[in-house]
């Protein structure tokens, strides 16, 4: 329903619920609380497109076989802000506690996944740590990350690696004239020795963890606080029986792992490791 001369197009509550309620059965999205968001984000797509209500525009949206229109739903619907050494307490027991001990461990290949990357940032992170971190040992290493989102929007952006000076305020000055180039609007372009390193897959996180060998790092930070607490438990369950011995996982420092359903150790804030052997 559109208000005269109002950008927003209200929804209802029966189309609210509809939305709600297939965007959580879908993609674990729980939306209940986002009124606001959903019209705001989505009435200037409903009137482009000459539509009247979000009833129409939640049928349009089902009957697209090409799948376009729910990409273009998820860019719209899901939250996308990341930046460079965010959380970077996680990098630095990267750098100096886990792959120290996986590299004793493991054999010349890391299996590691950035689950919910956004814009690449994470995996690029990770990706400069483990240069850091091995240094000229890194040829011998297989340590290429796999970064995964449902945003097709966001997975466009990371492989081309390019983010505004503002988004690498949190990294080492020598970071950023050793792994980017600087472009002539100020601009920065991620090296092309780091962007070889990552490989962007779409994925969704409600469906099931198809893997050839089990993860040795899992990041999955600031993605679970989109989903309520039976459907974290559900994936990190998941991401446990995807993790190998010793691995570890890192979420967002201000999630929660529920210890009732999780195999992981705790090792410190927001970071877990599996442990069955001791
Ligand atoms: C706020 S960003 C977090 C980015 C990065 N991990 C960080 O901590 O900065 C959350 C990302 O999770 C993605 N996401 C949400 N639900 C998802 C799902 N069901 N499957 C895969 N990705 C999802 C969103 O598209 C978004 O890019």
């Amino acid at each position: 329903m559109i208000a005269q001369n109002s950008p927003i197009v209200n929804i209802t509550d029966a189309e609210f619920e509809k939305i709600v309620n297939f965007v959580y059965r879908t993609y674990g999205i729980d939306l209940r609380k986002k009124r606001q968001l959903i019209e705001g984000r989505l009435s200037q797509t409903i009137k482009t497109k000459g539509l009247t209500s979000f009833e129409q525009y939640f049928n349009m949206l089902l009957n697209d076989k090409s799948g376009t229109e729910m990409n273009l739903f998820l860019n719209k619907i899901t939250t996308n802000h990341s930046y460079f050494g965010r959380e970077n307490e996680h990098f630095e027991f990267l750098q100096n506690v886990a792959l120290p001990d996986l590299e004793k461990r493991r054999q010349r290949e890391l299996r590691i996944w950035s689950a919910g990357c956004s814009a690449g940032q994470e995996a690029y992170n990770i990706a400069m740590t483990i240069d850091q971190y091995f240094g000229p040992r890194k040829s011998q290493w297989d340590t290429r990350i796999l970064a995964t989102d449902i945003s097709t929007e966001v997975l466009e952006k990371a492989k081309k690696g390019v983010y505004s000076a503002d988004n690498l305020t949190d990294l080492p000055p020598i970071w950023r004239s050793k792994y980017f180039k600087s472009q002539p609007d100020g601009s920065y372009q991620i090296s092309e020795a780091m962007r070889k390193e990552v490989i962007f897959k779409v994925f969704n996180l409600m469906d099931q963890i198809v893997y050839k060998k089990p993860f040795d790092i899992i990041f999955c930070r600031n993605v679970m606080i989109y989903f309520d607490a039976e459907t974290t438990n559900k994936l990190v369950k998941r991401f446990y029986d995807a993790t190998s011995e010793g691995g570890y996982l890192f979420i967002g420092h201000s999630e929660s792992i529920d210890k009732e359903y999780t195999g992981y150790t705790y090792v410190r804030p927001s970071t877990y490791q599996k442990i069955t052997r001791k």
